[in-house]
């Protein structure tokens, strides 16, 4: 495959404008500046085609201006775009209705709009002190749960996040995320690697550092996104629950990046057979609109007027946007997801066959990481050859997004066929053989 020589001329210059006029702290890899797309393809400024299997960071969930999305969009732009949270409108009241139908408990719901993932998180961090009057919380190394100063406080994948910015927010105390691939804890006799967690969590966190009727909330991503794509043990979210129970925990599952129907289940908390009591969500919600929603059970969503707002919450446009998103997923994407994300995985395995530096596959649905090693025994993470492939793949038309030290993240749009697969496949096939061959390897 003969790679393109990029950034072509237009993407060019409008970086070096780019450079002049925005932030540096943006994390930008390679240089794709976009013109237009359509489903899982996109174009540049200079008519160069990519398959985008990053999905603007797994938000197009129903693929690039699906025209439903654009009529939803369009339709409520010609009646209006914004009257703000102080007032009421139907769609906002529908989205409502159908978070409620779709919340992983019995119980009723109810639904916080937001702006963002970030938004989200900060709106459950407040919402668990104040439904507890608890003060501290437990996260996870490896996390990643926004950049506002408290989401961040519970970030933990790259310290570069929180570089500069101390002072967080108190009370926030991280255990290890049950990784089955690297587990940082020395399994515990008759003890699973989840429950081991777990149980860390209990002894060394609540008995040592923190009594548990202190702690408001336990924030976890059900998978683990930037961190690196990892699906916990089965053990793990059952004992979770019970911990949380025992001592009056709340269990917040952050969804923004599982969430909206990614695995092949509506949320990703479905897969491990728990209810959380709240639900952060955004990104894939909105098919790209900006939207997020914190959604609680109702007893836990107590907080009384006037105690959490804002401006743009239940933006009509971005709720339009994202009752046309769910009614494909419930329509067909959801079971997509399954049949296509599994056909994928299947085609990752077969790379791992082939390719030494390939350690681990894993994940569901369209949310599948590879996990690139020197060798598989030491498992020492093959960060530069990971950062090659996903170049190689660039250059060779396919969007790709790292994670973790040395993943790389397939999360294309819900809407991705199967020939797309294939496709990209291809594409990731040939990457790897050429970043094996520039770090020997293979
Ligand atoms: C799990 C998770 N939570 C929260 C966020 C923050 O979302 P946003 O970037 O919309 O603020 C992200 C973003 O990547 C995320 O993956």
């Amino acid at each position: 495959m003969q790679p393109m020589n990029l950034p072509g001329p237009k993407a060019k210059a409008l970086i070096e404008r780019d450079q002049k006029v925005i932030s540096p702290s943006y994390p930008r890899g390679y240089p794709f500046v976009m013109d237009h797309g359509r489903g899982t393809e996109v174009w540049d400024v200079d008519g160069n085609r990519f398959l985008d299997f990053a999905a603007g960071i797994a938000v197009v969930t129903t693929g690039h201006s699906h025209p439903k999305i654009v009529k939803a969009i369009q339709d409520q732009a010609e009646k209006f775009i914004h009257i703000s949270s102080d007032f009421y409108h139907e769609n906002w009241i529908r989205l409502g209705e159908k978070l409620a139908e779709h919340a992983p408990w019995k119980e009723d719901t109810c639904s916080f709009m937001t702006n963002s993932g970030t938004e989200s998180v900060e709106g459950a961090i407040k919402l668990a002190r104040y439904h507890t009057q608890a003060s501290h919380f437990i996260g996870f190394l490896g996390a990643f749960h926004g950049r506002t100063i408290g989401a961040v406080t519970f970030t933990a994948s790259k310290a570069n996040y929180k570089n500069g910015f101390f002072p967080l927010m108190n009370g926030v105390l991280h255990a290890p995320y049950p990784n089955p691939y690297r587990p940082l804890l020395a399994r515990k006799p008759g003890m699973g690697d989840g429950e081991t967690v777990v149980s860390y969590i209990e002894e060394e966190l609540i008995g040592r550092l923190v009594p548990g009727k202190d702690v408001a909330g336990i924030l976890i991503e059900p998978i683990q996104g930037e961190g690196g794509y990892l699906v916990p043990p089965d053990d793990f979210f059952p004992a979770l629950r019970k911990l949380c129970d025992k001592y009056g925990i709340l269990l917040i599952a952050d969804e923004v990046q599982c969430g909206m129907g990614r695995t092949g289940k509506f949320w990703a908390i479905e897969h491990f057979g728990v209810e959380p009591d709240v639900i952060t969500s955004a990104k894939g919600i909105a098919s790209g609109m900006p939207l997020g929603a914190l959604v609680a059970k109702k007893k836990v969503m107590n907080w009384p007027k006037g105690s959490h707002g804002n401006t743009y919450g239940g933006n009509p446009i971005s709720c339009a946007a994202s009752l046309a998103t769910i009614q494909l997923i419930e329509d067909e994407l959801m079971e997509n997801t399954r049949v296509v994300g599994a056909y994928c995985k299947d085609g990752l395995f077969d790379l791992q066959k082939k390719h030494p530096s390939i350690g681990d596959v894993r994940g569901m649905g369209f949310m599948l990481g590879v996990e690139f090693v020197e060798d598989r025994e030491s498992k020492a993470p093959a960060e530069k050859l990971r950062d090659d492939v996903v170049d190689f793949a660039f250059e060779r038309g396919l969007l790709l997004l790292g994670c973790g030290k040395s993943v790389i993240r397939i999360a294309p749009p819900l809407s991705t066929s199967k020939s797309e697969v294939d496709d990209a496949l291809k594409i990731i096939d040939e990457s790897i053989s050429l970043a094996e061959k520039k770090h020997s390897l293979g």
